[in-house]
């Protein structure tokens, strides 16, 4: 890999594009500085061998083509600054005169933070004229955005071709390489992945190609209802793709052909409304009466799906089990948490965690520091389990 890891980049202008597509509070506090904390070691790699750093970032998915004050990045720089014990220079442009001279003027160890690369809608559509601008900026270039690297967008992907012979993958980007690449060639059996999350469409791809690798599928989230009415179950109110009823039945058919074993919640949690305050009850089958909502999945198969974790040598979660953001119904997204961790710390499997819900759950659990790895990628790292090419590595490997 073109790693930056054997390079001295001393007295270069390094452009490194990251993932700070952060979480904020209703507060407009960062909720979740996962994506911050692991670039890290790409920028105190760079800074410590003399180079100064142009970052390169996007937040949220800014529409009007021009400064929107909810998508600034200027929050992210005042927290970036504290995390590295020096001062951000932050710029208000992306590019023009302000912008270059102030690149021109870094200094050795200067960290330098444009502002949301999203104000220009040239980045989403890969515009060229964008990426050769930037480029002028920097003598080299490193992608350590994983979290963006299915988009081809001028700053991920496009902006490469200005570095032929300067274009790396930064540490964070390099980590989940590896392994992502662990997972899917490499893995010791059994193999367990736990999926959730509410729809069965934004999973399809994974679960397809999982289908060749894993031993076990354990489904859990919304997306069980839609496999729930496949089976012919009625499940009241909760979520249903009933477009995609017939994948869940060709996927539980190819699972049965593949001997994987599919696992669906026997049993759930329902509620009149969706609502952490709503009033509740235990079903003991996978049907659901009128009027109420499935929210998390029962204890039977908390127990279940947590043995089946305990007896993996190789776990992967994404997507949580329930309606997770509502306390009342986080319970078996804990528990599957705690039971990853356990099975990486007791029985040396190799657990990797991925999305958004998960990650938070992993990290509210206090576990984060016993799985063996967390992806900062929620859309990307779907997208290489799935098989495909992303076109921020392919612009850095090609
Ligand atoms: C993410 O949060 O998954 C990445 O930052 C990509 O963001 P996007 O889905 O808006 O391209």
């Amino acid at each position: 890999m073109r790693t930056i890891k054997n390079v001295n980049f001393n007295g270069k202008k390094v452009l490194v594009r990251v993932d700070f597509n952060v979480p904020f509070d209703k507060q407009g506090n960062i909720s979740d500085d996962t994506r911050i904390r692991e670039a890290l070691p790409t920028i105190n790699k760079l800074v410590s061998d003399g180079a100064s750093v142009i970052l390169m970032a996007h937040l949220g998915r800014p529409k009007k083509g021009g400064f929107e004050a909810e998508f600034t990045l200027k929050p992210v720089a005042e927290y970036l600054s504290k995390l590295l014990g020096k001062q951000v220079v932050f710029t208000q442009e992306l590019l023009g005169k302000e912008v270059s001279d102030l690149a021109s003027s870094l200094k050795k160890g200067d960290v330098m933070l444009l502002e949301n690369i999203r104000f220009y809608p040239e980045e989403t559509k890969g515009g060229e004229e964008l990426a050769k601008q930037l480029s002028l900026l920097g003598d080299a270039y490193v992608n350590d955005a994983f979290g963006a690297a299915h988009r081809e967008h001028s700053s991920t992907a496009v902006i490469a071709k200005y570095f032929p012979n300067d274009k790396y993958f930064g540490l964070l980007m390099e980590n989940e390489v590896v392994n992502l690449n662990k997972l899917m060639n490499n893995a010791e059996h059994p193999f367990t992945a736990v999926i959730g999350g509410s729809k069965i469409s934004s999973k399809i791809g994974i679960l397809e190609s999982l289908l060749d690798k894993a031993d076990n599928l354990v489904i859990g989230g919304g997306m069980r209802y839609t496999f729930y009415k496949a089976l012919g179950h009625t499940i009241g109110n909760s979520l249903c793709e009933d477009d995609k009823i017939q994948t869940a039945q060709l996927l539980m058919q190819k699972a049965e052909e593949k001997g994987v074993n599919l696992y669906l919640p026997c049993d759930s949690v329902v509620a009149k409304e969706f609502s952490n305050e709503a009033e509740t009850m235990y079903i003991d089958s996978m049907d659901i009466p009128d009027g109420w909502e499935g929210m998390d999945i029962g204890e039977k198969s908390i127990k279940q799906y947590c043995e089946v974790v305990l007896q993996s040598k190789t776990i992967l979660w994404n997507g949580p089990m329930g309606v997770f953001e509502f306390p009342a119904f986080a319970k078996a997204t804990n528990e599957i948490a705690k039971a990853v961790a356990k099975a990486t710390v007791d029985n040396r499997a190799f657990s990797a965690i991925g999305g958004g819900d998960s990650v938070a759950a992993i990290n509210q659990s206090g576990f984060a520091d016993k799985v063996s790895y967390i992806s900062t990628g929620g859309g990307a790292m779907l997208e290489f389990l799935e098989g495909k090419t992303l076109p921020g590595i392919a612009a850095i490997e090609n």
